[in-house]
């Protein structure tokens, strides 16, 4: 497994990134003053309301307040995930991007497992047309030679030995070959000296390579020219090829679409690239597992719709009904996520042969939406007519309810459920709460507690004329003004939403400076607060630079210590009027009194 990427790494990529650069090579960008502006590639318009700032490192849209660091920009302009976009960056800026832990490998321990799966690829590719067998077979699938092309598929020889023989000369080679999962070690037979070698893992197989986003090839499907077993031999998990969480085809859609509306997820190599020969080139499959939460994020991260599209058989409804499982966690508000079945004994290769590429997508916009499909299967496989039916369904509902994190949706599909089994959505609800407490909590212990802090910070980002939130707006724009920020002690004892921040910000600031907004928020990715930052970075600043910004934070803190004093002092004036107060208590008030005096004084001599 690969380990972290550090955030000193993220902090150098960020400096030696220019957003300028990065937004200005996908989107026609204008210069505008210090900014430059274009229209938005988020959504439609007429005029620019798309800025990006070189000083922040920072991009805003006006219009549909679309945001981000360049990092940000990649990851939804390119529909990329975190790593791949700072991969994508890493590549452009010439930087290597390390790992921590995990692996102690060296700074590319990839490299050459790339190479070596590269190098297949290419072999199994040449190897087709030197083979008769694999051609009849090709074209007995009907494969066109574009769409062959287009997927790299190749052939495996009928040897035991023929890659080993080409790329496995040395031990090294031999060793990157077993870590691309290419060859197989030969286990030590009993009573035998001999040391045991290797041997080709795919033979005499038509080949499929798997490629990541990026279209680098990270492992193989391969699948026999007969009837024997297994049909299908993949790449076992390595270092680079994790069968739960790639699907085959997304490199081979994205290359075909600019903008990917929506996926069509089926179950097989064969079903993909037929699909995409007839015209239908959104369509990916799962390597032969379920369809796991990790696939449905990826597939969220890129579009809002999804097509899961199953054989009409026994086999095709059980995965069906996993893939609703796994899906019930991942809907929200945008999100579309339908079912498909086909007539049984037909796969999306055999129909869309038979009927077109028409006839097949306008099965597609038929297809059953999660909640009727949800609804279909929990209503066939209890008896809603009967008390023990209905006590039956709601058994059945409850895991799967409980797990969708909309409560807009939940609700809806409670009462949707209600109608269909004609019960009053309230006592379903009720019903479905009932056995709440049983199970494990839906949410991690931390969650509530983060999820208040970030509220928090909301709050202090959007109350106006609040002081927190002015010191730490001022930050965002002008992180380097926290070097001239000193003596914050009298902060800690301040309770007020946002404080908490303010002080880790500045300790943060002050200590390792980021080389800009942008540097500062992708610190920031991780947590909570990071939302309210970067929503800070859009409001307009109106000091002009970091030593008026200092100059203004420095102020805000006394302000916020010499109102906290006040507060304190009244509480304790208050308590006074009812009880004696304690030794401390009194010293506490001296204190108090003393300190705003001091700074009362203070700030008349300015
Ligand atoms: P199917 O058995 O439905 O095959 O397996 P298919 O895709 O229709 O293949 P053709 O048309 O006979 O060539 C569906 C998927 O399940 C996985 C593969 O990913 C396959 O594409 N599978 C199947 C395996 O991994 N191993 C197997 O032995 C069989
Ligand atoms: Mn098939």
């Amino acid at each position: 497994m690969a380990g972290r990427i550090p955030q000193h790494f993220i902090d150098e990529l960020i400096a030696r990134t220019d957003i300028i650069e990065v937004i200005g090579s996908r989107v026609q960008l204008k210069r505008a003053g210090r900014e430059y502006k274009a229209c938005c590639p988020f959504h439609d318009e007429k005029t620019a309301s798309f800025t990006v700032s070189a000083d922040k490192q920072f991009y805003h849209c006006f219009g549909c307040g679309a945001h981000g660091t360049a990092l940000g920009f990649v990851m939804e302009y390119d529909h990329l995930g975190f790593v791949e976009a700072v991969e994508d960056l890493a590549a452009r800026a010439g930087l290597d991007v390390p790992r921590e832990g995990g692996s102690s490998a060296p700074a590319q321990p990839h490299d050459e497992i790339y190479v070596a799966l590269e190098r297949a690829a290419l072999f199994y590719r040449q190897s087709v047309s030197g083979e008769a067998k694999a051609r009849d077979y090709l074209a007995k699938r009907g494969l066109a030679a574009d769409v062959i092309q287009r997927f790299g598929i190749g052939y495996a020889p009928a040897r035991w030995d023929a890659l080993l023989d080409r790329y496995g000369a040395t031990e090294d080679e031999r060793q990157v070959l077993h870590r691309a999962g290419l060859v197989v070690e030969r286990q030590a037979e009993p009573g035998r000296a001999r040391t045991p070698g290797f041997y080709d893992r795919f033979r005499d197989r038509v080949m499929f390579p798997i490629r990541d986003t990026r279209g680098r090839t990270i492992g193989f499907g391969g699948r026999v020219l007969d009837g024997s077993e297994p049909k299908y031999l993949n790449s076992p998990e390595t270092e680079l090829f994790h069968k739960g969480r790639e699907l085959y085809g997304l490199f081979e859609c994205r290359q075909a679409t600019r903008s990917l509306q929506r996926l069509l997820v089926v179950e097989g190599y064969m079903d993909v690239v037929s699909l995409h020969q007839a015209g239908i080139t959104y369509a990916v499959a799962t390597l032969g597992t379920a369809t796991t939460p990790e696939h449905l994020q990826r597939i969220f991260r890129l579009v809002g719709e999804v097509v899961f599209c199953f054989d009409g058989d026994r086999a095709g409804r059980a995965a069906a009904w996993r893939a609703l499982e796994n899906a019930v966690s991942e809907v929200k508000q945008g999100r579309q996520v339908r079912f498909l079945f086909l007539p049984d004994g037909h796969d999306p290769d055999t129909l869309v042969r038979e009927e077109g590429a028409a006839a097949f997508e306008s099965r597609l916009a038929g297809a059953l939406p999660l909640s009727d499909y949800l609804i279909r299967e929990l209503s066939a496989r209890s008896d809603p007519t009967s008390v023990d039916g209905r006590a039956k369904l709601v058994e059945l509902a409850r895991p799967l309810i409980r797990k969708i994190p909309s409560d807009v949706y939940r609700e809806l599909l409670v009462s949707q459920l209600a109608e269909a089994v004609r019960m009053q959505p309230t006592r379903l609800a009720e019903l479905l709460q009932a056995g709440e407490g049983s199970g494990p909590p839906s949410h991690g212990e931390t969650a509530p507690t983060r999820r208040r802090h970030a509220r928090h910070v909301h709050s202090a980002a959007t109350g106006r004329g609040n002081l927190v939130r002015q010191a730490i707006s001022l930050l965002v724009h002008y992180p380097a003004a926290a070097a001239g920020i000193q003596g914050t002690e009298a902060l800690d004892h301040v309770d007020r939403p946002g404080v908490a921040l303010l002080i880790e910000l500045l300790a943060q600031l002050r200590e390792d400076p980021p080389s800009s907004t942008a540097a500062l928020l992708e610190r920031w990715r991780e947590r909570p607060e990071h939302a309210p930052l970067s929503k800070l970075a859009t409001t307009e600043c109106l000091v002009a630079d970091t030593e008026a910004a200092t100059a203004e934070i420095r102020s805000a803190i006394e302000r916020l210590v010499a109102e906290d004093s006040v507060t304190r002092l009244e509480a304790l004036q208050e308590k006074a009027r009812e009880a004696p107060l304690s030794a401390e208590e009194k010293l506490e008030i001296q204190a108090l009194i003393r300190n705003m005096a001091k700074g009362a004084r203070a700030g008349r001599a300015k």
